[in-house]
């Protein structure tokens, strides 16, 4: 089978990476990829908002099945073309990938079908808004509605980050704005929990937990994700069971009386607050690095799996995982997440010897002439399999020193809630 996978970041790269030992899987193509995916697979360098030139060359290759990483493709409605053309693709449609693209579908969503969340309100203008904040308790959230790669979520203090935070987004610091969320805050522990679905059945797909502030201690800004580590300690049948009950099944049942279904990993951020979960935001796709994480904890055919999803057979797939924790560094450029610079050549990569249970992908990084430079603002995950958080950690940060790189940054304490 011929597979092509769209995006450029380390989930892609362990994505193909795990795609790469299938038995069913002879050939794979990265739109656009990176230095890590070239190696195992032929990078496209292609529009990916021309669907046109995308869908002529993987017909032109005859590319049985399409996966589809980021959430940007997948909100624009990439699947339902690439369908609509007759082509296999693993990933939501545009209308249950609004869970994602929309902050207020799902809240929506969670009101209707009585799925615990923060409580919220919708406002459609700044004066609203600022009349509601000036009764306020605080901390509160406010937040943009679409995509905003992360950063449309403002955690208020006081009264006037609130209002700031109100007028940022109203002046289309994300993008056009004609509404905005504004929500309790919860406090908890956070958790990610993933399932993968075929649109009929669906099974759980571990939990991990990543670190999205740029500084130790969960400091300084939010980033894509700093690290991760899997399973989350919160992880226990119980909650498990409490999280399909009352959040997952009423979600696929409001997409299911939507006229649609769901198809594709899906990603709930929760928090954990006294042992009852609530839902966060939902991601319609795998998350990065939590992919890098989990995968490695994988022992069936990751290939096997997407093709049992695209036959709707998913029910047929018995999962087995390695009982071994996964914990994952993500090294980045110097700056991230504001400004940094690219091109940075990083030396001995390739010196590396990893054993089984070692793993590097690659992010933001591109290969010339036999070297590989930085091409992004994280730009290497470092991720080790074994039975202790404390020896991943210790020994992904021995990987990282043997890299000659000098641009890049690393948090040093990822995982201490499950280590220190
Ligand atoms: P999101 O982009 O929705 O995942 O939000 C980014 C981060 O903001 C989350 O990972 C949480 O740490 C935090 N957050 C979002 N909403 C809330 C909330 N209602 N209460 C507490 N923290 C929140
Ligand atoms: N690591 C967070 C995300 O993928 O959205």
């Amino acid at each position: 089978m011929k597979v092509g996978i769209i995006g450029s970041g380390g989930r892609e790269h362990a994505i193909c990476y795990s795609l790469k030992k299938s038995n069913n899987i002879d050939e794979i193509f990265c739109f656009p990829g990176n230095a890590g995916t070239k190696k195992i697979a032929e990078n496209i360098n292609i529009n990916l908002s021309n669907f046109e030139e995308l869908k002529n060359f993987i017909i032109s290759k005859n590319i049985d099945l399409i996966i589809i990483g980021p959430e940007k493709p997948l909100v624009d409605g990439l699947v339902d073309f690439l369908e609509e053309n007759k082509i296999n693709v693993f990933g939501p449609n545009k209308i249950a990938s609004q869970l994602e693209g929309s902050k207020i579908f799902t809240k929506n969503l969670c009101k209707k079908y009585g799925i615990p969340t923060a409580n919220f309100g919708v406002f459609f203008s700044e004066v609203d808004a600022i009349k509601f904040l000036e009764e306020a308790k605080f901390p509160i959230v406010v937040k943009a509605d679409g995509l905003a790669a992360g950063k449309g979520v403002y955690i208020c203090e006081k009264k006037d980050e609130a209002f700031q935070a109100t007028k940022e987004i109203f002046q289309g610091k994300f993008g056009l704005a004609k509404k905005i969320l504004i929500e309790e805050f919860l406090s908890g522990e956070e958790m990610s929990f993933f399932i993968i679905s075929d649109g009929k059945t669906y099974k759980t797909f571990c939990t991990a937990q990543d670190h999205k502030r740029a500084l130790e201690g969960d400091k300084g800004k939010n980033t894509g994700g700093m690290g991760a580590y899997s399973p989350s300690r919160l992880e226990s049948n119980h909650l498990n069971k409490k999280i399909i009950e009352k959040i997952i099944k009423p979600t696929l049942i409001g997409l299911n009386d939507l006229g649609t279904s769901y198809v594709g990993f899906l990603y709930a951020g929760l928090m954990i607050v006294e042992n009852e979960p609530y839902l966060i935001e939902y991601n319609v796709r795998m998350g990065d690095p939590e992919c890098q994480t989990i995968l490695p904890r994988l022992k069936t055919d990751f290939g096997k799996v997407i093709n049992a999803c695209i036959n709707k057979k998913l029910d047929s797939i018995e999962f087995d995982w390695h009982d071994e924790k996964s914990l994952c560094i993500v090294l980045c450029s110097k700056g991230y997440p504001d400004d940094y610079i690219n091109n940075q050549e990083i030396k001995n990569l390739e010196k590396v010897s990893l054993k089984e249970n070692e793993f590097i992908f690659h992010a933001g990084t591109k290969a010339q002439e036999n070297k590989i430079f930085s091409n992004g603002g994280r730009v290497l995950n470092f991720v080790i399999r074994s039975n202790n958080f404390q020896r991943n950690r210790e020994k992904a940060i021995k990987i990282i020193n043997q890299i000659d790189w000098h641009n890049g940054f690393f948090r040093k304490d990822i995982g201490y809630k499950v280590i220190d």
